[in-house]
């Protein structure tokens, strides 16, 4: 949840991880830094986890919260965790060096974050919001977002719409996930050219070879296009944890800003941030921008509305929860925000 992190899914890909000569973190410091951010796909015990999560912790001085203070009604996003080497291009140029290896050896797939259910739900859940909107039924998008009886001729025109840019894509099994939902027109970037090379080798190897993917620094990206549809799974949680990582966050807001056309929406799914605090967050960066109009414009309205570019709409509402110190919580929150 936004608050606890579980180990990976997929511990078998730590097993087989093969040692880089040219890493400068040892393969026991990446596992533990991801084993305490990170969540496997069933639902394990909470008491064992954040026990683990305090050991990592203490290991590695990581980036995340004490699971004590995670609370579901925050006023505040923490946008102060503490640094973690997740945060550093050298932790995922490492990580992707071996994910790459043991594709090439074992022809495994790598880490899938936050679990293979929760990207199911992602990619359903996105196609049926994209289908709503493109159908103008923009009343209730943040209800439980169901699809109507749509033949499978609109859900492709629907889909064809939708141009969709996955940022921090890693290996791009997300961008797979919604290709099958018949989103065509697929981008993914990653700051780590060892995750594109694997997400391309991956995308290759499954058919899915009209998925574009490029090396990108999202915070100074050179891409000059806009995008209907932006996703973002783990890579702002990646970001949070930089050392500069609240300055980071607000350049953040700045690039994706550019990224998402207006009209566009814009998906995080986070297991560091409930949807409250997200949504929290996206207000203080409006306010922001707004803060820095002229004087003479800030008491418009129509100024306020055009300095605020994301607004939310909806989030997913099916992810199991759990009481933890009071509070319910889920372990993952992903949220929609649509660009004005
Ligand atoms: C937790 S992983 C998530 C990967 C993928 N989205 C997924 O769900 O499997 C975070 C990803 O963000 C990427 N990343 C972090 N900072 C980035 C940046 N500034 N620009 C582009 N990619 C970045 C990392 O290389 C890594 O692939």
């Amino acid at each position: 949840m936004a608050g606890i992190r579980w180990p990976p899914e997929d511990t078998e890909i730590h097993q087989t991880r093969v040692a880089s000569t040219a890493d400068l973190i040892s393969d026991d410091d990446r596992s533990v830094a991801a084993d305490s951010w990170s969540i496997k796909s069933d639902y394990g015990s909470t008491l064992d986890d954040d026990q683990r999560h305090v050991d990592a912790s203490d290991a590695l001085s990581s980036g995340v919260r004490a699971a004590s203070d995670y609370s579901s009604d925050k006023e505040a996003p923490d946008v102060d965790v503490e640094p973690s080497m997740l945060g550093l291009q050298s932790y995922w140029d490492a990580t992707y060096a071996d994910e790459l290896a043991n594709f090439h050896e074992h022809g495994h797939t790598g880490e899938v974050w936050f679990g293979a259910d929760v990207m199911e739900t992602v990619a359903t859940w996105t196609k049926q919001l994209c289908s709503n909107i493109s159908r103008g039924r923009m009343d209730n998008l943040d209800g439980d977002v169901g699809c109507e009886s749509e033949s499978v001729e609109q859900i492709a025109s629907d889909m064809s719409m939708w141009s969709v840019l996955d940022i921090g894509t890693g290996n791009g099994l997300l961008l797979q996930g919604l290709a099958k939902q018949g989103f065509t027109d697929l981008t993914g970037v990653d700051y780590s050219e060892g995750a594109i090379n694997l997400a391309r080798n991956l995308a290759e190897r499954d058919g899915f070879n009209s998925i574009n993917f490029l090396v990108d620094d999202v915070l100074e990206t050179k891409l000059e296009r806009q995008f209907r549809l932006v996703m973002d799974k783990g890579t702002l949680d990646a970001i949070g944890l930089h050392p500069d990582g609240p300055m980071k966050r607000i350049m953040y807001w700045e690039s994706v800003s550019k990224l998402v056309a207006p009209g566009g929406v814009l998906i995080i799914t986070s297991c560091n941030h409930t949807k409250d605090e997200l949504v929290q967050e996206v207000d203080n960066y409006n306010q922001r921008r707004f803060s820095a109009l002229d004087a003479e414009i800030s008491n418009d309205q129509e100024a306020f509305k055009d300095s605020s570019p994301f607004h939310y709409v909806s989030h997913v509402r099916s992810y199991p929860t759990f009481m933890f110190g009071g509070s319910e919580g889920s372990r993952v929150a992903t949220v929609a925000f649509l660009r004005s």
